[in-house]
């Protein structure tokens, strides 16, 4: 049984990827992901807010919420040796991770991740944007000028993990591949502030993510797959080794892996690649080739009314 595919123009020995996390804050337990049988690992990211620590409207502005330029687990030197260090321990493609959501100087950070030894630069974009005079196309002609500055920086190949959130995901993609992004993650997900109807305050929680988050990214695999030339991700709810299944038959060349992970520890790896060689022995499949994107929409005529009547079936069906 052969587990090997390709993501961002790097070959990986099995499709499991270890998500950006704090997983790879300790080379050891990266060691172990690797051994469990990891094809690659993202680092946690570095933020934007790090890396133009004096330009205050954006960092450390008190009362806004942002931590301490000491407060974060990896100050930007620290994370280059963090980077380092991984690349000399391990023998998978290593992945560092950007999250900004501007155009700035912060992106010329990327050139350093490249001569550290990066394999490939994953950009996060996380923002709300909550001004009403900010229109829908400002906030992506920003997106894609990040992108375009960071891909043009750097020779490493780049992914782009973005939020379902945008009225035309479909374009956002394609556009994104324009600029130079080499791959997709799909999705970011939001950590949303809960409210305590006790206390009367806003707490922000963060919490792991459940099985069912996955059909999300489902749905969107299997619409961009057939649309986009590049590598896509899967990133959230992926639990067991059917959901892997799942994102690789609607078209994902690498299934990321945090959640899980954080609860069980690197063994859950095993148990997945072990789960996902058994089901491809039944179904008769060799290699990932033989199925992945056998479910996306590439034979639907109009994936839009597909959708839509799907919609309409479910609800009608209750
Ligand atoms: C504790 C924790 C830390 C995370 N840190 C980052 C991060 O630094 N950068 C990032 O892009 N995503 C980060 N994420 C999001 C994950 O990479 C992933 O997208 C998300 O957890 C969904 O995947 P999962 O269902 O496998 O957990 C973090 C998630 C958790 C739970």
């Amino acid at each position: 049984m052969n587990l090997a595919t390709r993501y961002l123009g790097l070959p990986l020995r099995s499709p499991f990827v270890v998500g950006a996390s704090p997983l790879c804050d300790d080379a050891h337990l990266a060691r172990q992901l690797q051994d469990a049988g990891a094809g690659a690992v993202v680092m946690r990211s570095l933020f934007e807010e790090q890396l133009a620590p004096l330009v205050p409207e954006v960092f450390g502005d008190a009362g806004l919420g942002f931590p301490e330029y000491a407060d974060y687990q990896l100050s930007p030197d620290r994370y280059l040796r963090q980077l380092e260090l991984l690349k000399a321990q391990l023998s998978l493609p290593v992945i560092a991770s950007l999250n900004g959501h501007q155009p700035g100087a912060w992106t010329e950070f990327a050139v350093q991740l490249e001569n550290a030894g990066a394999d490939a630069i994953e950009l996060n974009f996380y923002q709300v944007v909550t001004d009403p005079a900010i229109a829908a196309d400002q906030v992506e002609t920003e997106m894609l000028r990040t992108v375009g500055e960071v891909a043009a920086a750097v020779r490493l190949p780049v992914a782009v993990k973005i939020s379902p959130f945008h009225s035309s995901v479909a374009q956002l993609a394609i556009a994104l591949e324009l600029v130079g992004a080499a791959g997709l993650v799909l999705f970011n997900r939001f950590f949303q502030p809960d409210v305590d109807p006790a206390t009367l305050e806003v707490r922000p929680v963060l919490r792991l993510s459940e099985p069912s988050e996955l059909l999300l990214r489902l749905r969107w695999l299997a619409i961009l797959s057939p649309q986009v030339r590049g590598s896509l991700a899967a990133s959230g709810g992926v639990h067991s080794a059917p959901d892997a299944a799942k994102a690789l038959l609607t078209g994902a060349h690498a299934v990321q892996l945090v959640s899980v992970l954080l609860r069980h520890g690197p063994p859950v790896l095993r148990t997945l690649l072990r789960g996902l060689e058994i089901w491809m022995q039944e179904q008769g499949f060799a290699t990932l080739a033989d199925f992945r994107g056998r479910l996306n929409l590439a034979r639907c005529r109009d994936p839009a009314a597909f959708e839509r009547a799907n919609y309409i079936r479910a609800l009608q069906s209750h």
